[in-house]
């Protein structure tokens, strides 16, 4: 990709010399996910390599969620976004406050949050999740019921996998819940023989008409196992861009919806970022030291 060399030269040669890792979500664009990332993943995969990291600067190359969960987890690291704007759907339909008159409401049940969420809303809860161990994470409570916020889909499809009662919140991804189950139905016929995967944050009637639901990293592990001749993902437009890349042989379908957040992240601030050491994530001590907590019980479920 010549029109992104220089860049791409600089972000290496700027890696070197600043003792940096880039992290990269699955819904990076792929000269970024391919190019210049280090680490790249689901958000749980994110999340628990970034344990491993050995740099004085880690680069997130996602939206803010995924920096403050990097931050979390390395308090003793410089963490970079490269644009602070980029926030999520989720994250912005709850508060902290929200979570505590939730637990009022039903002071027996644990709080689940999804990791889209802020670090002041991680702080309320008693563990974390995201869509790649939310079950397991509902199974290792031994609760009867459970809060689960703020992806009102995502626990809709965790219920239909668990008896345990799920009292959801209202919150959606702006991107998943474009698609429909017509979107599904018209896909099929267009495209016979198409085998269709659904990110859990799509409405469940979407969920309910696809082959596969899961993570971002699910889907690609489908895609890696099954070898489908045709497939669909029904999530963010890089995804099938950058998976498509290992699987010359399967022919991608690629209908989809851009994340506005996470295309905020360009090489050019990513660049920048490293340059002038910017945009440096901060997190309030006493809400990092609860937040934390939440977030590495998850990983040890
Ligand atoms: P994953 O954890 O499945 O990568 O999803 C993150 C996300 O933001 C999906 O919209
Ligand atoms: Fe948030 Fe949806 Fe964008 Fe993921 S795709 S970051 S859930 S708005």
């Amino acid at each position: 990709w010549p029109a992104f060399a220089d860049d791409i030269d600089a972000i290496l040669a700027l890696k070197r010399e600043r003792n940096a890792v880039i992290l990269a979500h699955n819904y990076q664009t792929p000269e970024i996910f391919h190019c210049v990332a280090d680490i790249v993943g689901d958000s749980l995969a994110l999340a628990r390599k970034t344990m491993t990291v050995d740099a004085e600067v880690i680069v997130v190359a996602g939206v803010h969620f995924m920096a403050e969960t990097a931050k979390l987890l390395n308090p003793d690291k410089t963490v970079l976004i490269p644009d602070p704007a980029a926030g999520c759907s989720l994250a912005d339909s709850i508060t902290a406050e929200d979570v505590r008159l939730m637990r009022q409401r039903y002071p027996s049940a644990p709080v689940i949050t999804y990791v889209n969420t802020s670090a002041a809303v991680k702080a309320e809860s008693d563990i974390c999740c995201t869509s790649g161990n939310a079950l397991a994470v509902v199974k290792s409570l031994n609760a009867t019921r459970v809060i689960m916020l703020p992806d009102e889909y995502l626990a809709r499809y965790i219920a239909a996998q668990t008896k345990v009662e799920i009292i959801a919140w209202k919150g959606r991804c702006e991107v998943h819940e474009r698609f429909s189950a017509a979107d599904t139905r018209e896909l099929r016929e267009a495209h016979p023989g198409v085998t269709v995967l659904a990110h859990p944050e799509c409405p469940p009637e979407v969920v309910a008409e696809a082959d596969f639901a899961g993570s971002t990293a699910a889907m690609s592990d489908y895609v890696g196992r099954h070898k489908p001749a045709r497939v669909v993902l029904m999530t963010e437009c890089s995804m099938s861009d950058n998976v498509a890349v290992d699987h010359p042989d399967v022919d991608f379908v690629r209908p989809c919806n851009l994340c506005p957040h996470m295309k905020r992240i360009t090489l050019a601030n990513i660049r920048s970022a490293l340059e002038e050491n910017r945009h440096i994530v901060t997190i309030d001590q006493r809400v990092a030291e609860r937040a934390r907590w939440a977030v590495e019980r998850m990983l040890f479920v």
